[in-house]
């Protein structure tokens, strides 16, 4: 059984009501079908608007798809009750590009990473915060960090905090969507390690959602192509990333790497 299956996923949003009686709507996802197993690294890549999000939304279960099925550990995620959903959520964590709209500034780093534990966990408060010192150590934080808010921290280091947050369960599969793109090049690399040491730690799976084709290639173990809501191309071989063949595919490599030929 796959960690992840998608089965011929739909999801088309209408957009505004029209004069004519006709509503203009959006395919972001025409129909795609994909397999992820634990402690694999899935990369998705694709130009703006190409519903690389819509994708992780539907996964999370944050949107609906119009057709198809997602199954997470062998169940249906769009068919569960409420009750299961939410033990079936706690193996399925996010984490977002806006690491400043993703923490609640008015908490301290403390309370923000301990909202899942909370949520999941009955521990007392001398538990939590040892969990909560032990994961800010698991990334690269110290255990005194526990006692400050947002504010004080830089954006490298707030991302930290969110995959804190998103490990904190022991989660399977955390959906990645453009974590590392607002960041600058150095701390980029930073987090990138540190993902990699985690998901080697934890057997973790990751969607890693990203424009940045060498972010991908760094961290990822498979990659899949999208454009206009289709996956267009699939490689198992990361070694063989500059084989791909589609016209999105070369933009987003000669887009990194320079000499590589363009044919469109
Ligand atoms: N809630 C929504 N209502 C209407 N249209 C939407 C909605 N969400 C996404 N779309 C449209 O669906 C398409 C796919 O969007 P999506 O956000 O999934 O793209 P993306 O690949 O994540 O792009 P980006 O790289 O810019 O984040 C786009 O045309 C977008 O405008
Ligand atoms: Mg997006």
């Amino acid at each position: 059984m796959s960690l992840l299956e998608l089965n011929n996923i739909k999801k088309t949003y209408l957009l505004g009501n029209s004069v004519f009686g006709k509503r203009n709507s959006v395919e972001a996802i025409k129909d795609i079908s994909l397999t992820l197993e634990q402690g694999v690294c899935l990369g998705i890549v694709g130009e703006s608007g190409s519903g690389k999000s819509t994708l992780g939304k539907i996964i999370l279960g944050l949107e609906k798809p119009d057709q198809g099925e997602v199954l997470f550990q062998g169940k249906h995620l769009h068919s569960l009750k409420a009750k299961e959903l939410r033990e079936l959520r706690r193996n399925l964590q996010v984490v977002f590009q806006d690491c400043y709209s993703s923490v609640n500034p008015r908490l301290t780093i403390g309370e923000i990473i301990a909202e899942p534990l909370r949520n999941y966990e009955r521990l007392t408060s001398s538990e939590e915060q040892k969990q909560v010192q032990g994961l800010l150590e698991v990334v690269g934080l110290r255990r005194e960090d526990i006692h400050k808010y947002p504010s004080q921290f830089s954006g490298g280091q707030l991302q930290r905090i969110n995959i804190a947050r998103a490990i904190a369960l022991k989660p399977k599969l955390i959906i990645l969507d453009e974590a590392i793109s607002a960041l600058d090049a150095l701390v980029q690399i930073q987090i990138l390690n540190l993902l990699a040491q985690l998901k080697e730690d934890f057997q973790l799976s990751y969607l890693f959602i990203s424009h940045d084709i060498q972010a991908v290639n760094y961290i990822a173990d498979q990659i899949a192509v999208m454009y206009q809501g289709e996956v267009v191309e699939w490689q198992d071989d990361m070694e063989k990333l500059e084989q791909l063949e589609h016209p999105v595919s070369k933009k987003l490599i000669s887009s990194v790497l320079p000499s590589y030929p363009v044919y469109f």
